[in-house]
């Protein structure tokens, strides 16, 4: 539970855990409202400096049980993603401490550089994503907090109250979209994970329509259906909608949903295939995403495509060489059955296009392993015709610290995509630029919609823990895009 308190409480609330965010040259909070405690702790070595966490237990001038003083480092090198790093780091101390609630005292500063909403912003992030334990097959070692409060200048009570409120439903966002991405693949084959993704959409009052095998082979959905072709898990079409009326425009987003992608008969290799249960982290931070945005109220039609497919070998799998007609009536050779994001984004985006002429296309997938080596495992491509759309989402990655970097789409690599047989090849025969010939792939399926694509292969999950994600799916893409979103609205 978040709650918001004045910072005239800070000395008389009976919490377990008093955190104090420090810098190592300069006082970043009105010394009136600090206890004395932290004023003694000046002298102490390694007080303020980034990573340097000092715990007090039962100090005298406060009632809560222990302060912990977090280091953030010089003052001007901090930024919202400090904040958000200490914060998380905090979290996961209590959290070790079997430490029930927290304060945290927010730094309202005029030394500070930063913007207030910033700074809380960066702090409520987090200490909730940090909190989150995946729980579903065994207990965590220690319980997360179950309260977690803000301490913010008295006058500016409110305004925390209701944009801390807004960065809960964010954070419960992220989370949602991590919980889907760590299950693994025995518990989200197409259908299930299908109907998971609208048990969740409509408790927030989302409209829903799953297209199951019997609907996408009518409708020709051909690329898709040759990557479920191998698995005796049925393909499934999950489309949500946010419509909260009288809205200017109708933006799409469009999220890979491989629950388990082996490659195919391009059978991925040992080392390759154990984290595949995450191929489908584009769908879940889309229905995060639309699920969020719905719970936001936010003042535009939101409509969310997720096909859902699990990509395996077996005598009915698709073989490298067939060829199949997609939903757009374009023919595509089937080089390599490992190249299945493009083939299902394809006819997604398609009839995305097609049934709701959108103004504008975002696809998220964890669409290719070259993405992770041009660009590393935290920062996301974006590929994008449009220079204005794709430059709101790098200002957006900047802002959430969900990184974006633009990627180039060089009109002469087309070429590569030809097939002798069939309109387009699912590959190129080179071994280089894989992410970007893929997002061309994409493009030739978007009409002349303005549409984005943005590779999440790197960002979407995490091998080791960061400050504030545990193993497994970061939720990458939830945050983001609400921002996104925030920002089209916006500019209408
Ligand atoms: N799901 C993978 C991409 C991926 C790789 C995601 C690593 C996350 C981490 C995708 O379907 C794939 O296999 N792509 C191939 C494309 C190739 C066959 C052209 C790749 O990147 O090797
Ligand atoms: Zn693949
Ligand atoms: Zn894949």
């Amino acid at each position: 539970m978040l709650t918001i308190v004045s910072s005239s409480e800070i000395e008389k609330k009976r919490v377990e855990m008093l955190v104090i965010p420090v810098c190592e040259d300069a006082d970043i909070h009105p010394p009136a409202l600090m206890p004395a405690l932290l004023h003694q702790a000046r002298d102490l070595k390694g007080f303020g400096a980034d990573n340097e966490d000092i715990v007090f237990y039962a100090p005298s001038g406060v009632l809560a049980a222990q302060v912990m003083i977090v280091g953030l480092g010089k003052k001007d090198k901090l930024d919202g993603e400090m904040l958000r790093r200490a914060c998380g780091r905090a979290i996961k101390k209590c959290i070790q401490k079997e430490i029930s609630e927290a304060l945290f005292v927010v730094p309202f500063t005029e030394v500070l550089h930063m913007e207030p909403d910033v700074i809380l912003e960066a702090m409520v992030e987090g200490a909730l994503l940090g909190n989150y334990q995946f729980d579903r097959f065994k207990k965590p070692k220690h319980p997360s907090l179950l309260k977690i409060a803000f301490a913010v200048p008295k006058g500016s009570v409110q305004h925390a109250r209701r944009l801390s409120q807004k960065i809960n439903i964010i954070c419960d966002g992220t989370l949602l979209a991590r919980e889907w991405v760590i299950i693994p693949s025995n518990l989200k084959r197409p259908e299930q994970f299908a109907r998971s993704l609208v048990q969740a959409a409509e408790k927030e009052n989302l409209k829903t329509e799953v297209l199951d095998h019997t609907a996408l082979k009518k409708k020709n959905f051909g690329a898709l259906l040759a990557v479920a072709a191998g698995s005796d898990a049925n393909a499934r079409m999950v489309i949500l909608e946010h419509d909260p009326g009288n809205t200017a425009q109708t933006l799409a987003l469009v999220g890979k949903g491989v629950t388990f992608d082996s490659g195919g008969i391009n059978l991925k290799p040992q080392g390759s295939l154990e984290d595949m249960k995450m191929d489908m982290a584009g769908a879940a931070a889309v229905a995060a995403t639309m699920i969020t945005a719905a719970r936001l109220k936010l003042p535009v039609r939101l409509i969310g495509v997720l096909p859902l497919v699990e990509n395996m070998p077996s005598g009915s799998a698709t073989r490298p060489g067939d060829i199949v007609k997609s939903f757009s009536g374009k023919t595509i050779e089937i080089n390599n059955t490992d190249a299945e994001g493009r083939l299902i984004l394809a006819d997604a985006l398609s009839y995305v296009i097609q049934t709701y002429k959108p103004d504008a296309v975002v696809d998220l997938a964890t669409l290719t392993g070259a993405c992770v080596v041009a660009l590393g495992e935290r920062i996301a491509g974006v590929f994008s015709p449009d220079d204005e759309m794709s430059e709101t989402l790098v200002a957006s990655g900047r802002k959430t610290f969900e990184r974006c970097w633009k990627m180039p789409l060089p009109e002469d690599y087309r070429d590569l995509l030809k097939s002798e047989f069939a309109d387009i090849c699912n590959i190129t025969g080179l071994k280089w630029g894989g992410a970007i010939t893929a997002a061309l792939f994409l493009s030739e399926f978007t009409e002349n919609t303005r549409w984005m694509h943005v590779d999440i292969a790197g960002p979407a999950y995490v091998k080791k823990e960061t400050a504030y994600c545990g193993v497994g799916g970061t939720g990458f893409g939830v945050r983001l895009l609400c921002d996104w979103i925030e920002q089209m609205v916006k500019t209408e």
